[in-house]
This record gives C-alpha cells, structure tokens and sequence, in this order.
C-alpha cells in the first residue's frame, strides 16, 4: 500500500502517465468481469469450470466435437452481444485519448473496449467476431444467423467447418500483433497490467519485457497473480472502480 493510501498511489501512476511519451496497458478477463463475462479460472463460474479447457479450445476439440465447440463459443457470442462495456472499460478509452502513445493490448476476444471507443487494440488472442475455415485458413464473414446458429458454417472453398478465429490452446499468436505488442512494451515508460492472472504465456511476457526495458509496471487486480512479483506498483482493487478514478487525475493534468 502507497503511505499516502489508494488515492495517492493513483496520484503518483496519473504523474508518470501523464509525463511519459509512450505508455501501454495489458488487459485480460477481469477487465470484462464487471460486464457480467466470467473470467476463465473463477472456480466456481469460471468459464473452464464446467469443461477441460482443451476440449472446448483447442483444434482437436472441435474436430472430435465440432458442435459442442461452436455451441459454446456462440452462447459466448450472446454473452457479449448482450453485455455492455463498464467503467474499466470507458476510463481505458479515456486515458487513450488523453495520453500520446498510449496502447492497449488484450487477451479478451470480446469487443467491449471498442465499443467503450477505444480504438486500434491489440487482440492478442483474437476475435470471437471473427471466423476462419478449420482446413484451408480462408477468412470468412458470418452473418448473425450463422454466428447464432447451432452447428457451424461449412467453406465454401473446400467444405471444411468454419471455427471461431481465436487462439486456441497450442496455436501460435498472429506474429505481426505479437511483435506490435513487444514492441509497444519495450518502449512504454509506465505500463498497467489490468484483470490478468498471468498464467498464460506468452502474453505473461509483456509485463516482464516492459519491466527490463526500464518501464514502471502499475497491477490492477483485486488478488496476488503470477505477475506481482514483477510489479512496481500494486493497486488492489476493481479495474472498474480503480481506473475511472486513475483517468479523472491524467484528464486534470493533462488538459
Ligand atoms: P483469468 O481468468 O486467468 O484471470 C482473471 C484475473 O482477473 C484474475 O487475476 C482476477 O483476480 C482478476 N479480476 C477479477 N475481477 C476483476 C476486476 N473486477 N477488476 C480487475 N481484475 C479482476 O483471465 P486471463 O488472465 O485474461 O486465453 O486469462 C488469460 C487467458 O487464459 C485468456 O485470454 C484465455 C485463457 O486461457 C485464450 O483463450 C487463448
């Protein structure tokens, strides 16, 4: 805990946000917590309590069920499509305007920090609103009735079934978003680190690279991750509380 309390801590991260010339923020589950998505290790209604992660993400999975896969990535669809962006999100747009440089990579597939205006984010992970072909690669457009439907689309190309364009357990990162993301890592003097557990890799690696590069590394977390050993700064608290807060003080510095 900062001597000065919660309010002083954010005071000292608005400073150095406000002084540095570039900045960046990694987001993950918790961000979209307060927005009614469950995180994916909440043991209770996580969204891997109730199935083997590799089951239902992984390139297998879909092969050996296809229709399960689809079935649970579309009920995800809904989940989004009916949750709004929350204050997290809204004080993260806030700070992109107000700040140069200020990049937001994420770990989530959902759309709630665009919708919440920021613009230009980093999908380390992917995209639920985006699909390819499981066999040949091919992009494909889905309209809301095929998105919403209970078995998957077919290519049109060459027959095979059209999956969710996310990352998948044992799939590599799209190589352009990662480099972006190391890249905008390595050159940001303070970066936040809001709602990740930290566990999953090689997302887990952007705290550290900022760190050794000589950034200020501010956690937003309610509990201990992976990550607060590498943290500068520890702000315990919810992203959607905590960061409204963080970017009425960079807006009043700034301006
Ligand atoms: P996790 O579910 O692993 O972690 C969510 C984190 O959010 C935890 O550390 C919680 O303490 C924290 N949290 C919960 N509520 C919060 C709130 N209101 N404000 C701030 N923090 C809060 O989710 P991720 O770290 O995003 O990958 O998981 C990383 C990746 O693992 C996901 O992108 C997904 C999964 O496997 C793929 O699908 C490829």
């Amino acid at each position: 805990m900062h001597p000065a309390g919660p309010e002083g801590a954010l005071m000292v991260i608005a400073r150095r946000l406000a002084r540095a010339d570039a900045s960046v923020c990694l987001t993950g589950a918790g961000v979209s917590a307060e927005s009614g998505i469950p995180t994916f290790r909440d043991a209770a209604k996580g969204l891997w309590s109730r199935f083997d992660p590799e089951q239902l993400a992984s390139a297998d999975g879909f092969r050996n069920n296809p229709d399960l896969v689809w079935r649970w990535y579309r009920d995800r669809v809904k989940a989004v499509q009916d949750a709004q962006p929350n204050p997290g999100h809204v004080a993260l747009a806030r700070l992109a305007r107000s700040l140069d440089g200020f990049t937001t990579i994420t770990q989530n597939v959902d759309d709630l920090h665009e919708r919440a205006g920021s613009a230009d984010v980093v999908h380390l992970h992917g995209r639920l609103t985006a699909y390819r072909c499981l066999e040949c690669g091919t992009p494909v457009q889905l309209d809301l009735a095929q998105r919403l439907a209970a078995e998957p689309s077919v290519c049109a190309a060459c027959a095979g079934l059209i999956r969710p364009g996310v990352v998948w357990f044992g799939e590599l990162l799209d190589g352009g978003l990662w480099q972006r993301a190391c890249a905008a890592c390595q050159q940001a003097q303070v970066m936040l680190v809001v709602g990740t557990s930290g566990l999953v890799w090689p997302a887990a690696e952007l705290p550290l690279l900022a760190r050794r590069a000589g950034a200020h590394v501010v956690e937003v977390n309610p509990e201990d991750t992976e990550l607060t050993g590498w943290a500068d700064t520890c702000v315990r608290g919810r992203s959607g509380e905590v960061l409204p807060v963080l970017a009425d003080q960079v807006e009043r510095m700034v301006s």
